[in-house]
């Protein structure tokens, strides 16, 4: 029997291979430059409404990148002191899946005031992993399982990446309400909704699977 008390990592997730994490980033940057240069887009920001020449550099704009290989966060476990971090690290299903390797489906890109992200779509298999109390902003949210699975690629400046998670579970719940975005046209992609307040949607006509490996982060 060991001595040492096992430890456990600052989050639990999917990493991205280096290839996938790639094309995932070219895919959001694509976004972020074309969404930019659009004019609906420009027509809901002030500095570009009084010139109308102006593209908007959301890549600027969007400072904090995700450094190295891209991630989807299941169980932020904070080295052991976050609620129901032992219960989610001795799950059979997390035990059984530590390092191995997964296809996630990107169905979404979105951006808000705040963040830019991919929505990830997890199959039945994958939700095995998803911790029961991640698809909340108030305790009171009743949204289905998987909900908030998403990658960050940015933050504006002063923005933690833990409210990319929380701007997704917005659109949810903007969805679940029966909103269903104004459509603005077609991009690149797939089709572009705006649901009001700055928050965008891009719906891939083709979603994008990328490979990764279910893991721990330790910092
Ligand atoms: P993210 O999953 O939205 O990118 C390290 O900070 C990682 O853990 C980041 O990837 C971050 O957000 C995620 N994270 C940080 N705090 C969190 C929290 N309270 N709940 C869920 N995920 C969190």
């Amino acid at each position: 029997p060991s001595l040492e008390k096992e430890f456990l990592p600052m989050y639990f997730g999917w990493f991205l291979s280096k290839r996938s994490s790639e094309i995932l980033r070219k895919a959001g940057q694509a976004f972020l430059d074309e969404l930019g240069s659009l004019k609906a887009f420009k027509k809901e920001i002030p500095s570009a409404i009084e010139d109308p020449k102006i593209k908007i550099d959301l890549t600027s704009y969007f400072v904090k990148r995700p450094p190295g290989v891209l991630h989807c966060t299941t169980k932020y476990t904070e080295f052991g002191k976050a609620a129901g971090a032992e219960e989610y690290a001795q799950q059979e299903a997390v035990k059984a899946s530590y390092g191995k390797a997964f296809t996630l489906s990107i169905s979404a890109l979105f951006i808000t005031t705040k963040t830019v992200g991919a929505r990830i779509e997890l199959s039945e298999q994958q939700l095995q992993l998803w911790p029961g109390d991640a698809d909340k902003i108030l305790p009171t949210d009743n949204l289905p399982r998987g909900s908030r699975a998403h990658i960050t690629l940015g933050c504006a400046n002063g923005v933690e990446a833990v409210q990319t998670g929380l701007d997704l579970l917005e659109f949810v719940k903007l969805e679940k309400a029966g909103n269903k975005g104004e459509q603005v046209g077609e991009i690149g992609g797939g089709k572009l909704l705006y649901f009001d307040n700055g928050m965008w949607m891009l719906v891939l006509s083709k979603k994008i699977d990328v490979r990764a490996i279910f893991s721990g982060y330790y910092g």
